[in-house]
Parts: C-alpha cells; structure tokens; sequence
C-alpha cells in the first residue's frame, strides 16, 4: 500500500511517518510537506533513508503539485494544516488557504484517481465549547477561531465530496495532542521549554479551560483503526477522557520541573477562548481502539523528551533551526 501522508514534517505527521514505516513492512509513505515554520525534517532522521519512504517539498495548495504526487497513491492521509489558534488571530490568511483549498486540492486529486482511503485529520475545535457533556460525531459545528473555522471549511468539503462524488472519505476529530516533538508554541511544550530555560510561562485568563489530552501514540494507533476498519464516508472522534484544566497542567509541570507559583505569569486571556472541550469517542471505541498511555504517563515521557532533547527545542526557538535545516537537508 502507498499512502501521502500531508504534512509528515510536523508534529503529529511525522509521528505518523515513523508509526506507519515501523508497523508495516511493506508499507511506502509519500511525505508531501510545505515545510512552514512547524516543519521540520530533523522530526525524521530516523527514516529519512529509509527506501520505503519518499519526502517531498511542497505546497498541498499546489492543485498541479498534488494532481502529480497523487497519481500512484492508494491512500491519503491528511494532516497537513496551519494548526495554531493564536496565529490564526493574528493572520488567519494562510489557515484559510491550507485548511480549505489545500483540502480542497487533495479532495480533487482523490477524485481523479480513484483513492481507496482519504482520511482528513481534524479537531474537536469545529464544534465549539462545551459546558457541559461531551461533543459527538453529529454535534454541530460552531466554530470560534478563524482555525477552528478553516479546519470546519476543510471537514464540510470533506463531507460534501463523500455525499457528490462517493469518494471514500473519513473525518476524525481529536481532542488535543501531546508529546515529543510538539513545536513549542503550544501550551505543553512552550510551558516545559520556558521552565527549563528558567522563563514563566503564560496562563490565559483564569486558566480554568479544559483540554482533553492524546498521547502521540495512541493519536497514531487511532488513525491505524480508522484506516483498517473505519466506514467510509463515517466520521470519528478521538479523545481519552483526560479532561484537564490548563491551571492543573501547568501546577504539575512546575513540578515535575521543580519551580514554584512565582514562575506563572496571569496573562490577558486569548480572545473568543473556547471554554472547555469534550469528546464522546464510543463510535472509535466500538472498532476496537483504546488509549493505552494515561496522562501521568505521557506527561513525564514528554517532560523527559525535552529535557533531553535541548537542542532540538533551542534551535527552533531561537530561529536558528531555519537556517541549520535550509543547510542541511538542501530545502
Ligand atoms: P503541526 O503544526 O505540528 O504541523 C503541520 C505540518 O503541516 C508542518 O509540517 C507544516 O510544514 C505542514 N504544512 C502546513 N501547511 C502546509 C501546506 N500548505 N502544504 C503542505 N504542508 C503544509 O501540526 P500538528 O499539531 O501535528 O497537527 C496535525 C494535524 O492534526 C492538523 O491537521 C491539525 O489541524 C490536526 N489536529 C491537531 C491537534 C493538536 O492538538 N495539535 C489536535 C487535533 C487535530
Ligand atoms: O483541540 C484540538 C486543538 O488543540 C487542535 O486542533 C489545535 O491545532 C491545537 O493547537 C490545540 O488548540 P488549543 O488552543 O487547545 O491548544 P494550545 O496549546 O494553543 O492551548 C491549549 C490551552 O492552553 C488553551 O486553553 C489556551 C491555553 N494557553 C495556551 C498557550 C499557548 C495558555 O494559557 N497559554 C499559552 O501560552
């Protein structure tokens, strides 16, 4: 089996590229990546000359780039997106040009050559905030951010392509993903990574929001599912059950750190904060998937990743990992 995976220099695609080429011996993997800023090919040196798997520079946007690379491909994964909610408040341009067109690019691809699979990564974000209960798969979608607003363009085209034109899509919508990797910008690496660097980290509003929270390999094992036995033209959520608010998240990181209160900075809350997010995952779970790593696992795991992984973390956020990647993989 051939399969694009979109966005595989990110955090949870190369995750992917790795989980797939080490669990299917004769599996081959299309790596098509853009390489923004949340690309990164070191994510990959472990398969990088690996025969079974091909890295290629570009735009998902490229309706010509993608018509070509899709050509030989049985099955499309779709991770790659402009992912992150702070960003799309201050420019939600390139969201609405990956999300939507992108998504839209592959959709056409998928259609011209009779793709087996296309499974489109999503959020729990479409749906909004929950106060109470749990999202499920026919919630309505009540965006709040231009992301959340991009990623439901992407998933609408998704559905609309499945009912019109029978192409074999599937949506999931995860709750939020954790573990090593994860560019820091978002809330779990940039509170680990400014800890060590001795900074404080910045606490939203009153930091009472909940997340549920995915360990990288459970994320993984769930699209394995989904690919092997999940119904076409069916949506699934993924979530855990770990529900937790960002102010406990960020206590048990001063932990596992060892610093203390004095290092949380009570910062303006981001504008149209979605409250809490809750998935109800049964549908998933009837395919036989579970989580198999509980937070307190994944927490430390991710804790140890970084603090073991310096250089990784410190080129990105000084900006110098552009140049060092430009001069080292010839991108
Ligand atoms: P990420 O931001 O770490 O990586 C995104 C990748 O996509 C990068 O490698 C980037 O270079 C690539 N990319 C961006 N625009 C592109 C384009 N136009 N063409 C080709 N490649 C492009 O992403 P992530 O956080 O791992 O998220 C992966 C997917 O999962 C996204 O679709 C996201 O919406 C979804 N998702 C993320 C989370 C989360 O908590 N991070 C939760 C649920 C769903
Ligand atoms: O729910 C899935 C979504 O999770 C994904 O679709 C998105 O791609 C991903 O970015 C994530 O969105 P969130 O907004 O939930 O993630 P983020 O890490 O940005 O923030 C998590 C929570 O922490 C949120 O309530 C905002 C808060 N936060 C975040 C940052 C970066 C802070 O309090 N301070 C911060 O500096």
């Amino acid at each position: 089996m051939k399969i694009l995976i979109t966005g595989g220099a990110g955090f949870m695609g190369s995750n992917a590229v790795k989980y797939f080429l080490k669990n299917y011996p004769d599996i081959q993997i299309v790596n098509l990546d853009k390489l923004t800023y949340a690309g990164n090919l070191e994510n990959l040196k472990e398969v990088e000359n690996d025969f079974r798997y091909k890295f290629i520079k570009g735009d998902i946007a490229d309706e010509k780039l993608v018509d070509e690379v899709v050509k030989d491909i049985d099955v499309i994964i779709n991770y790659a997106a402009e992912t992150h909610v702070d960003r799309s408040i201050l420019d939600p341009k390139a969201f609405i040009t990956t999300d939507v067109l992108g998504t839209y690019a592959l959709l056409e691809a998928a259609r011209k050559y009779n793709i087996k699979k296309y499974i489109q990564i999503s959020t729990d974000e479409v749906f909004g905030s929950i106060n109470n209960g749990k999202f499920t798969e026919e919630s309505p979608f009540e965006p709040n951010s231009p992301y959340a607003a991009s990623k439901a363009g992407g998933d609408h085209l998704c559905r609309s392509y499945f009912k019109t034109y029978g192409i074999p899509v599937i949506v999931t919508h995860s709750c939020n993903f954790f573990g090593p990797y994860q560019y820091p910008e978002k809330l779990i690496p940039l509170f680990i990574t400014n800890l060590l660097e001795n900074k404080k980290v910045p606490v939203y509003g009153d930091g009472q929001q909940v997340r549920e929270w995915i360990f990288t390999e459970d994320h993984c094992r769930a699209i394995d599912a989904i690919l092997q036995k999940g119904e076409i033209g069916e949506v699934y959520n993924i979530g855990t059950g770990n529900e937790i608010p960002n102010i406990e998240i960020t206590k048990i990181l001063l932990k596992k750190i060892g610093k203390d209160e004095s290092s949380i900075d009570h910062v303006k809350d981001r504008p149209g904060h979605d409250r809490r997010y809750a998935i109800d995952s049964t549908k998933l779970r009837k395919l036989g998937w579970q989580p198999e790593v509980n937070f307190e696992q994944g927490i430390k795991q991710t804790v140890d990743w970084y603090e073991q992984n310096e250089q990784w973390w410190k080129r990105i956020k000084s900006g110098e990992y552009l140049e060092y990647y430009k001069k080292q993989y010839q991108v």
